[in-house]
């Protein structure tokens, strides 16, 4: 049973939710935030970084934690024009989503350790195949599975088999992330999205199956309940790029709200 649990985003629906879950099991959380005036609930202490340098990683594991959880991501909360990515987005995003994470991961491999340590980064069912409509996101998060599941077991063997990057995939959660990709859609393709959001579990009950896999399972990646849908376009994309590509081009036009709509 894990004593120190770090976990970044605690502010949000999931990072709160797992540092209560933690509580509960009886573990010291440490939430992680980048507000210096963040109050809220789930946590023992606080620590407000930045997670960019190796310095905010190195913080993490002060603590000497059992467990940590890179929780913290971010989704395109905006788009320019005509659904492009925006700039600033796309930087913030990559770096929340996948270059923070594969910093921790390097920090994590300098420490010499007497007892097990897990690092846990919270990835997305989504990063098994790119879309038109979340491209950012889907980017940082396969980005960040391919990292792990490659440098996962470096790290592992380095370490005497004490480290291990382990990863979690939620599907999607209600609350606010869950709604941010439907900043690309028109009418009919958000009521699709609306239909899983609406049906989405909360954010304790994911919490609790992530902190039940973390200590129980052997598993080094875990998927929440992965759709047919997903997993489809997951293979269609891992085998038939080209084809996978085109099925794009053609969705883009159909579930857009840019396409017909005037050049400004
Ligand atoms: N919600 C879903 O449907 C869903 C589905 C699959 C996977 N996930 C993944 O689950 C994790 C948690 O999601 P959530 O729904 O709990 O999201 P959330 O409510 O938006 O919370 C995410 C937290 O991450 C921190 N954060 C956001 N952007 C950041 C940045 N650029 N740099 C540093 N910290 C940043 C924020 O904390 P501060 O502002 O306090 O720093 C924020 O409270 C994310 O990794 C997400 O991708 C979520």
């Amino acid at each position: 049973m894990a004593k120190t649990v770090v976990i970044t985003g605690i502010s949000g629906t999931l990072g709160s939710a797992l540092g209560k879950t933690y509580q509960q099991r009886g573990a010291r959380v440490v939430g992680v935030t980048r507000q210096t005036d963040f109050q809220g609930e789930g946590y023992d202490e606080l620590l407000v970084s930045p997670q960019q340098t190796q310095e905010d990683a190195a913080k993490l594991f002060s603590y000497d934690p059992d467990v940590a959880i890179l929780n913290a991501g971010q989704i395109e909360s905006a788009v320019g024009e005509q659904g492009l990515p925006l700039l600033e987005l796309v930087e913030s995003m990559n770096r929340i989503n996948y270059t923070w994470p594969a910093i921790v991961a390097l920090e994590a491999a300098k420490l010499k350790r007497d007892r097990p340590l897990d690092v846990v980064a919270i990835g997305s069912i989504a990063d098994g195949s790119p879309s038109c409509f979340g491209p950012v996101y889907h980017s940082g998060k396969i980005a960040l599975h391919y990292y792990w599941s490659g440098v996962g077991p470096i790290v592992y063997y380095a370490s005497d088999k004490m480290i291990r990057l382990r990863l979690y995939r939620p599907g999607v959660i209600a609350g606010p992330l869950a709604w941010a990709p439907v900043n690309r859609l028109n009418e009919k393709a958000y009521q699709i999205r609306a239909n899983r959001v609406n049906g989405a579990p909360a954010g304790e009950q994911v919490a609790e199956k992530i902190a039940q896999w973390i200590e129980t399972s052997p598993q080094w990646v875990g998927t929440y309940d992965e759709p047919l849908s997903f997993k489809l376009f997951k293979y269609l994309f891992a085998l038939f790029p080209n084809q996978f590509y085109r099925l794009q081009l053609l969705g883009w036009p159909k579930g857009s709200k840019f396409v017909g709509s005037p050049k400004p």
